[in-house]
This record gives structure tokens, C-alpha cells and sequence, in this order.
């Protein structure tokens, strides 16, 4: 898919479909009136016929509109004018992909990224406008023998801007496009099945990146974790026939001095629960359980495709958590990086227990801040659902920061407390720290104390994206999420925001 921005009159635009808005209750946007000026009034003819109301979702396909060079036109309903907002656009702009992708179509000018949108400017528009396009297009057919032939015919995609605003439209379009195969690189990570996308995969897929677009990439062994002493994240591997990896990335796009952003990504490439084992129902989606380890390298794909100015580090803890032989047992007690000791009281709290000594390695690269994404909880996905990541930190400007990217880039998160009251749950009586706390209450925040006690000695934020990395049901499959999210905090970072 190829993406433009374009400026001048739709109605000499030379492309198979031009879209263009109509409001509810019958009201063209402006470029839609232009366009009908040009065409004699024919769309306000079609709109009085009673065709199209202009409700969100909805779409009218016209061919052969007279004055207009253009094959087709597309009326796309926004719905409300004064409710038309940044969740109306980006569903306008999906709504619009989704009515042309079976239209023979194969070039289109989307004329709803010159429509205003409350607080945002063209640059957003454009940006959110390929995000949403490509979220609309992604379809996963990597492991189907025969690929889908009813594959849309669609290869270009232009957005209008104003010719004042084509310059900083231009920059957005690059970056949404870096960000949108970033995101494309963590759905198809994601949902690769675990038979395929294990810890040696996902270290040969760092070394690929690295590669590409040459980062550093170093890859340590089960013996190389042993060394220095990671014991929690060893624990989980023993039950597992897949050997171990911890993948540490270094893109270095800033000064020498410059402190680094470290992200952690936990990387279990199949949640069985070890010996605490799950139900069966629906375990399926722990082949998900890497996600946050995805998320990492979509979000290195997309900086290192971008050339921000900043140095970024990233670590993941791969592994997977299965019963066995060896298999660590409930009431185990190991030792982590840090030192502290830990009673593994339900094996199936072991995200948290291969990102403490993830977090504790982080501390070698004297980070600016660190942030860690794990599919951690089910109770996160109690709390809030599908819609927003839950966001705990130990620093106020931090969580400010990413939860604003999480706004501007539509991928949001929404905080919650880590006091030290919650601190008080995670009691053992024969360990430092137990894994998990007595009781199911505020499980989400529990986990998260449990990791706040090995980041200390740094600026840290956790993101738990156990609701919104994937989605289940018939719509099944990775999101890409919090990409998004990730890229917009650095591309803050990077004053190119
Ligand atoms: N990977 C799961 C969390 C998860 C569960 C994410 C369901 C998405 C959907 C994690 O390793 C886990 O099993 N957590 C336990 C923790 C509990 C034992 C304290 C959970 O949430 O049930
Ligand atoms: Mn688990
Ligand atoms: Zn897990």
C-alpha cells in the first residue's frame, strides 16, 4: 500500500474514487461541496432522493459523477457534525476503507483529513489516517496455504490536505507509515502460534531488525542468564522444552551521553500456566502472552524507521511457561538478579517473575526511564476491558507522558494507584517477596507492586496491555497495540510531535 498526501481540487483528480463526507441530516462537508459544485449539484440531487442520510458508517458509491474526472465517488457518512470528533474521524476514515476494498478501486483521494477536527491539526489527521487505514486493511493469511483471492485491488491511498498545511502533512505520512508497520511487525509476531513463534524465533526475528536496520542485538542463553544470577526467569523456563532467551536491542540515535529509554517486553511465547495450570477454555490465546515482547520490536521498527534522535534500549525475557518434570512447583523458592528471594506461590503469575530480573539488567544502562508492556493480568481485562492499557508508574511526569501519547495516538491508557498501602498484600513468610498476593483484590496493582520492587534506582512506568493487545472472539487476532502508544511518547521525546 502506497501513501500520498495531495493538494488542489478533487475534481480534477486524476485516481478511481474520490470520498468525500456527508454530516447527518444530509450536510456536505466542505470538500464534498466543492466536489458537487463542480458536478452541478448532483450529489445534493442524490442526497434529496433520500439515498443517503449521512449516519456514521454508512457509504453511498456513485459512479460516473458528471465534471468529475474520477471514476467514483464515495459518500461517506460522519454522522453528527457537532459530535464529529477524533473517534468519528478515524471510524470514518476505516468505514471509508471498508467500502472500497471490494470496489475494483485501486487508487483513492480521502478527502475527510481536510474536515477539522476539536484540538488536532492536519498532521494528526494524516497520521491518524493511515493508522486507521492500515488497522482497516491488516489481514493475517501468513500460515493459509492458499491466500485470500479476494484480496482488495487497492494500492494507493492520497489524503487532501491544504496546500499550507502539505509540508508538516508529509512529515505525519512518513511517520504514520513507520508506525503502522510497526504495528504491523507486532500482529504478525503476535499471532504466529507458539509452535512457531518461540524464544529462538523471536531472538532470530531481534537479529533481523537489528540487521536491517543496524542496531545492536545481543542474545544471551540459558547459560548466559545463569551467570548473572536470573534465577526468577530461569524458574519459569524449566518446565519448558524450548530453551530461554533474554534479547537486548540497542538503537543508539542520539548523543553519546544521551540517558537511554529502556523498554521491557515480556516475551512468554506460551502461558499454560505451568503446574498452577489453567482451564482449558480459550487457551488458545496465551500464544498472546508475547505480546508485550512484540510490542517492543514493532515499536524499534518504527523508531529505527523514523531515525529518531534518541537512544533507546530494549529486553526481553522470552520463555515459555509449561508444567513438566521440572517444572518449578508452587512454594519454590528462587533467587532473583537483585538478590531478593521469591516464593513462587501460583506459577501462574510468571510474567511478573521473568521481568524482575529484566528490570534489575536495566539498571546497567543507567536508563533515563523505563517502561515495561506485559500481558500481566486477567484483572486487567476486568478492570478495562478492551479500551485502555492499565498504566501504573513510580513518577508522576512519566505516567503524564505516555498517557498524553496514549490520547494523541488513539491508543489509550488510563492509570491506576501503586501506593505503598498495596505494598502491604505482598507478604511471605519464608521468602522476600511472594509472587503473588493472598487474595484476588486489585490484582492488576498487586502485580504491579511486585515489580516496583526491583525498580528503584530508576524513573519507571508499567503498561498492562493483558485487555487490549489482542481481541478475541470471531475477530480474533493481535492488535498491534500499544505501538501506538510507545511511538508517540518517543516521538514526543524527540520534538518531532
Ligand atoms: N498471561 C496471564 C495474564 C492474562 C490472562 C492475560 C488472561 C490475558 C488474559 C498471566 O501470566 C497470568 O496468568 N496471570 C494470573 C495472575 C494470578 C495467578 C495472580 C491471572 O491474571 O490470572
Ligand atoms: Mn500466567
Ligand atoms: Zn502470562
Amino acid at each position: 500500500m502506497e501513501f500520498s498526501i495531495k493538494s488542489g481540487s478533487p475534481d480534477k483528480a486524476r485516481c478511481d474514487c474520490i470520498a468525500v463526507g456527508v454530516f447527518d441530516s444530509r450536510t456536505l462537508s466542505a470538500p464534498a461541496q466543492r466536489l458537487d459544485k463542480s458536478a452541478g449539484g448532483h450529489l445534493t440531487g442524490i442526497l434529496h432522493q433520500g439515498d443517503m442520510e449521512g449516519k456514521a458508517g454508512t457509504s453511498l458509491l456513485l459512479h460516473g459523477t458528471p465534471g468529475i474526472t474520477a471514476g467514483r465517488v464515495l459518500l461517506v457518512g460522519l454522522g453528527k457534525e457537532a459530535e464529529f470528533g477524533e473517534k468519528a474521524y478515524r471510524e470514518a476514515v476505516a468505514a471509508t476503507l471498508r467500502a472500497l476494498k471490494h470496489t475494483g478501486s485501486e487508487d483513492v483521494l480521502i478527502t475527510l483529513s481536510e474536515l477539522s477536527v476539536a484540538k488536532r491539526n492536519a498532521a494528526w489527521r494524516v497520521r491518524q489516517g493511515v493508522l486507521a487505514a492500515h488497522d482497516t486493511l491488516y489481514r493475517s493469511d501468513q500460515l493459509k496455504s492458499k491466500k485470500d483471492n479476494d484480496k482488495p485491488a487497492l494500492a494507493a491511498i492520497a489524503f487532501a490536505v491544504a496546500g499550507k498545511d502539505s509540508k508538516s502533512a508529509g512529515t505525519a505520512l512518513s511517520q504514520g507509515e513507520a508506525i503502522a508497520q510497526g504495528m504491523n511487525l507486532t500482529r504478525e509476531l503476535g499471532n504466529l502460534p507458539a509452535n512457531i513463534c518461540t524464544p529462538t524465533y523471536l531472538a532470530q526475528q531481534a537479529q533481523k531488525l537489528a540487521k536491517q536496520f543496524k542496531l545492536k542485538c545481543t542474545v544471551l542463553d540459558h547459560a548466559g542468564m545463569e551467570k548473572l544470577g536470573m534465577g526468577s526467569l530461569l524458574s519459569v523456563a524449566h518446565g519448558s522444552h524450548q530453551p530461554p532467551r533474554f534479547i537486548v536491542l540497542e538503537y543508539r540515535g542520539g548523543k553519546a551521553k544521551a540517558k537511554p529509554v529502556v523498554l521491557v517486553g515480556k516475551g512468554v511465547t506460551f502461558d499454560t500456566g505451568g503446574i498452577s495450570l489453567k482451564p482449558g477454555a480459550e487457551m488458545d490465546e496465551m500464544k498472546y502472552d508475547m505480546s508485550g515482547a512484540a510490542s517492543v520490536l514493532g515499536t524499534f521498527h518504527a523508531l529505527a524507521a523514523m531515525k529518531l534522535p534518541l537512544n533507546v534500549v530494549g529486553l526481553i525475557p522470552a520463555t515459555e511457561n509449561m508444567p513438566g518434570g521440572a517444572a518449578t512447583r508452587p512454594g519454590d523458592i528462587v533467587t532473583s538478579m537483585s538478590g531478593q528471594t521469591i516464593e513462587i506461590l501460583n506459577t501462574d503469575a510468571e510474567g511478573r517473575l521473568i521481568l524482575c530480573d529484566a528490570l534489575t539488567y536495566a539498571e546497567r544502562f543507567e536508563p533515563d526511564c523505563v517502561v515495561d508492556i506485559a500481558t500481566l493480568t486477567g484483572a486487567c481485562v476486568i478492570a478495562l476491558g478492551a479500551v485502555a492499557s492499565g498504566l501504573m508508574a513510580n513518577d508522576d511526569a512519566l505516567a503524564e507522558a505516555l498517557l498524553e501519547a496514549g490520547h494523541t495516538s488513539g491508543d489509550r491508557a488510563w492509570q491506576l494507584p501503586l501506593w505503598e498501602d498495596y505494598q502491604e498484600m505482598l507478604k511471605s513468610n519464608f521468602a522476600d517477596i511472594p509472587n503473588i498476593s493472598g487474595s484476588r483484590a486489585a490484582g492488576t496493582i498487586t502485580a504491579a507492586c511486585f515489580l516496583a520492587r526491583f525498580t528503584k534506582k530508576y524513573r519507571w512506568a508499567h503498561l498492562d496491555v493483558a485487555g487490549t493487545a489482542w481481541r478475541s472472539g470471531a475477530s480474533k487476532g493481535s492488535t498491534g497495540r500499544p505501538v501506538p502508544l510507545l511511538a508517540h511518547f518517543l516521538l514526543k521525546r524527540a520534538r518531532k510531535l
